[in-house]
């Protein structure tokens, strides 16, 4: 990455008018949807006690939205109320004491910004700090172990709890999905996760500026906490942007592209282009949905997003037992590492970069 400023420092200057750099002619700019339709709530307590229809309603929302609420997870309010604060107080910290973790070249971990490629490109109105946290040996040590206290034990804590949420929800998946359990354990058992940890910072501009670009997610799974009950997190659905307003104490989860291939493999699919012939096909997918923040004007918002994924030299593509003759795959394979690495080298200009598998 090429080094960017802080913009939590650029909003505490008192600007009228954001940098070029940040006035964005390449996106849709945000427009307010008022849209009574939104993601499934799904409540984990009653898929813990296998009840069908929350089964069957966790289907609907993999397939029609890609994302839902989670309540009820299990992961308990004071570890969320820690990783909330620490998060938040890191943010604080002076700008030299960030600056000490602040990304090396071409790394992702640490605090500075993802997708910068070139001197000309448009920004991002965040900063974020990334890390990767399990499993363990990839963590960037230089980082890492240089997080001040208590941050670094929470993050580890705050890691093992959505670690387990994680797998959970995979299994889950894999029974509405009828996909050998097996499989799927020695898939994503051990698998990479990293935090996306953002900060947005109020705009004077909020509608000519974005929070994050416009992209899916490279990864199997994304869990979202909000540390504020700030509305900036859109989904496109059928064309249009809709705003999620995050339930307290709820996680905000979507699919990624890693699961969308391994199901879809054989069938699917452009996944923001409404075919139905693929949908037909597939049957419907669970689907890796296109996805962005936007800032407001009055108060900085701050999430944390937990990706979960396969090991890191796993080959992802199509699963070997639903590919013939008569069904070839659509997706050629790749290592998971590659397809990450290739994902964070582009620029976000591409609505997914699924394509790389074809
Ligand atoms: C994302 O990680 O793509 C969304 C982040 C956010 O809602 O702030
Ligand atoms: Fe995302």
């Amino acid at each position: 990455s090429l080094p960017v400023p802080s913009v939590q420092e650029l909003a505490k200057g008192s600007l009228e008018n954001v940098s070029s750099r940040y006035l964005r002619d390449d996106q849709q700019l945000p427009i307010i949807i008022k849209s009574d339709d939104n993601i499934p709530i799904i409540n984990m307590e009653s898929l813990v006690f296998g009840d069908e229809f929350e089964f069957k309603k966790l289907d609907f929302a993999c397939r029609e939205w890609g994302f839902f609420q989670l309540i009820n997870h299990g992961v308990s309010d004071s570890v969320i109320d820690r990783v909330k604060k620490d998060t938040q107080d890191f943010f604080n910290l002076p700008l030299e004491d960030k600056k000490k973790l602040k990304q090396m070249d071409g790394d992702l971990d640490g605090y500075g910004q993802a997708f910068v490629v070139s001197e000309d490109q448009k920004l991002d109105w965040a900063d974020m700090f990334f890390l990767t946290t399990n499993p363990p040996y990839l963590r960037k040590q230089h980082i890492f172990s240089h997080l001040p206290q208590p941050f670094r034990e929470t993050v580890e804590l705050y890691a093992a709890e959505l670690k387990i949420l994680a797998l959970k929800i995979i299994d889950f998946l894999a029974k509405t999905l009828n996909m050998d359990e097996e499989y799927i354990r020695e898939m994503f058992g051990e698998g990479t996760q990293a935090m996306r940890m953002n900060y947005y910072p109020p705009c004077p501009q909020p509608d000519k500026v974005i929070g994050l670009t416009s992209h899916s997610d490279a990864v199997a799974l994304t869990i979202l906490l909000q540390l504020n009950q700030m509305e900036g997190l859109q989904i496109k659905k059928d064309g249009v942007w809709i705003p999620i307003s995050p339930l307290p104490h709820a996680f905000i989860i979507n699919i990624g592209d890693i699961l969308e291939v391994n199901k879809y493999d054989v069938t699917v699919s452009f996944p923001f282009k409404k075919n139905l012939n693929y949908q037909i096909v597939t049957n419907g997918a669970y689907r890796s949905i296109e996805h962005r923040a936007v800032v407001n004007s009055k108060k900085e918002r701050l999430s944390i997003a937990t990706f979960y994924s396969t090991k890191f030299d796993r080959q992802i593509g199509p699963a070997p037992s639903i590919i013939s003759a008569k069904n070839p795959a659509k997706f050629r394979s790749i290592e998971a590492a590659d397809y990450v690495r290739g994902y964070f080298a582009r620029k976000l200009d591409k609505k997914s970069y699924l394509d790389v598998m074809r």
